[in-house]
């Protein structure tokens, strides 16, 4: 199964969560995980992927330009219905507290329900999750204030993404277990 990460980062703290969620989907077996900045993104990619795992800093509560650009490239795919049933998960990043991460995550997960992906988010029984996190997706505080790009729980909290995600998409595609690879 193919699972595409596509992140918007200026200052990599969405960058460092984009590659924490890639790591934690590629250690599901049979997972193929493709990750690009956006400007890299290739659209073309999408109908061949399995699931698809978008994010970005919020910027005044909702998605960052180069990332709604991006997306608004999408409207042939929708048109042909090419992004149905493909597993879908977001993420981002803001400076504050209560600076918009579930707002700019409920504006990412709209565009996926426009398509007709299915949404993944992540539940309560993860320790972090429960403690740190959102249901909506991974939406990590990233202080500007802090030394480290992105704290220890918003690492554990991509991890716990991606690996999700991989886990629903394998069993929603019915893919082997990978046993065999
Ligand atoms: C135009 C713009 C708007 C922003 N708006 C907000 C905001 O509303 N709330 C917030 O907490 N941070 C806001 N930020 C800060 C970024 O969301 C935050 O620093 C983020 O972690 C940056 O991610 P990056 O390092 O991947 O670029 C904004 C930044 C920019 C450039």
């Amino acid at each position: 199964m193919k699972i595409y990460v596509v992140y918007d980062s200026e200052g990599e703290h969405t960058k460092a969560l984009a590659h924490s969620i890639a790591e934690g989907a590629g250690k599901v077996k049979g997972a193929e995980v493709f990750i690009d900045h956006v400007d890299q993104a290739d659209i073309y990619k999408l109908p061949e992927m399995d699931a698809i795992i978008w994010g970005c800093p919020g910027h005044f509560g909702t998605i960052s330009s180069g990332l709604k650009s991006w997306i608004d490239r999408l409207g042939y795919l929708w048109a042909e219905g090419k992004l149905i049933n493909k597993v879908g998960a977001v993420f981002c990043t803001t400076a504050t507290t209560h600076g918009g991460l579930e707002a700019t995550m409920l504006n990412l997960i709209t565009p996926m329900l426009h398509q007709g992906m299915i949404l993944v988010g992540l539940p309560g029984n993860i320790p972090e999750n429960a403690l740190y996190g959102s249901y909506y997706g991974v939406g990590i505080t990233c202080p500007v204030e802090s030394t480290e790009l992105l704290s220890r729980e918003g690492i554990e909290l991509g991890k716990a993404l991606g690996e999700r995600v991989a886990n629903v998409t394998k069993a929603f595609t019915n893919q082997p277990s990978g046993d065999e690879n």
